[in-house]
């Protein structure tokens, strides 16, 4: 078993996890999964782990649906979380219940040795967009699953489908640098918005029975606390985070002032309501 092994061309990802994009997720771990529980919600609904199953959540990062699926598979079955980011594992290791089977390992999904033909359902919320080879990553992960076996995951569709990433994003671009130019297939939060693109990587890998269904969300940024929850939310999580990481206190309290305005035109009372649009995607290993 190739456990804490990072594929060379996964490296860059591996540091950014481990480094400052996995220390905002750790320490804003809770608001996080307050924000992304609506999909997290459908998601189970369409993995439907079972009492004894053996699942694996791929890039489970704190671990929030690592938790909710052993919660399903408990008390004979087990939940492994795999991820690269062993500051996120921390925190899912912490916030892990004593009395469910759930374990976390750190590890590539892309060269993760799993124990071969004993998966019943591998799921992922968000965490299968970020490998240099996906389709490898994937039917290295088809390796460990048990014939007939389940795949579902959650991505983001395309950004200009997503204002509550692109709102703060483009206040926040007013102030400082762009982000480095990327292509729509290079590894990233919206590396799998092509539904054609997703479809040929998952049969490239050698699944069958590949679905996606586009559902919509509207997301309270503010989590019911107001615009300056819904700020620091953004400023913490997705690209205007990613934007601002690594600039001067004053370009950042010019773009925090930017995204407060550009989100307070979207406030309803307490809460501040942008939509999200994502992939439910599912697929099967053949029997
Ligand atoms: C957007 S975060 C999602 C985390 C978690 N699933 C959630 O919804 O809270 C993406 C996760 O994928 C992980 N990741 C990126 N590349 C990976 C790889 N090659 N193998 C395993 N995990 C990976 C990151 O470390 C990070 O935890």
């Amino acid at each position: 078993m190739s456990m804490g092994s990072i594929h060379s061309a996964n490296a860059a990802q591996a540091d950014y996890w481990n480094g400052k994009g996995g220390r905002r997720w750790a320490e804003h771990q809770d608001r996080h999964d307050a924000l992304l529980q609506p999909i997290s919600d459908r998601l189970l609904l369409l993995a439907d782990a079972r009492p004894g199953e053996f699942v694996l959540d791929i890039g489970c990062g704190c671990g929030a649906t690592t938790v909710e699926l052993a919660a399903r598979v408990a008390p004979e079955g087990e939940a492994l979380g795999l991820d690269v980011s062993e500051t996120m594992l921390r925190r899912a290791r912490e916030r892990l219940p004593d009395e469910l089977p759930a374990r976390f390992i750190h590890a590539d999904a892309t060269v993760y040795e799993p124990p071969p033909g004993e998966i019943d359902l591998v799921a992922s919320r968000f965490g299968v967009m970020f490998f240099a080879d996906p389709a490898q990553a994937f039917a290295n992960l088809r390796t460990g699953m048990k014939p007939g076996g389940r795949l579902a995951f959650a991505c983001w569709r395309a950004a200009r489908e997503n204002p509550w990433l692109i709102v703060p994003l483009r206040a926040a671009a007013a102030h400082a640098p762009l982000l480095p130019e990327s292509g729509p297939e290079d590894p990233g939060p919206f590396a799998f918005a092509d539904d054609g693109r997703v479809r040929r990587l998952l049969s490239e890998a050698g699944f069958v029975d590949i679905d996606l269904a586009a559902e919509d969300f509207d997301l309270d940024v503010a989590l019911g606390e107001g615009v300056d929850a819904a700020v620091e939310i953004a400023l913490n999580l997705g690209p205007a985070s990613r934007m601002l990481e690594d600039q001067p206190e004053n370009t950042r309290a010019a773009a925090a002032k930017a995204i407060r305005s550009a989100l307070a035109a979207h406030a309803v009372g307490e809460s501040v309501p942008l939509g999200a649009a994502v992939w439910f995607v599912t697929a099967r290993n053949p029997q």
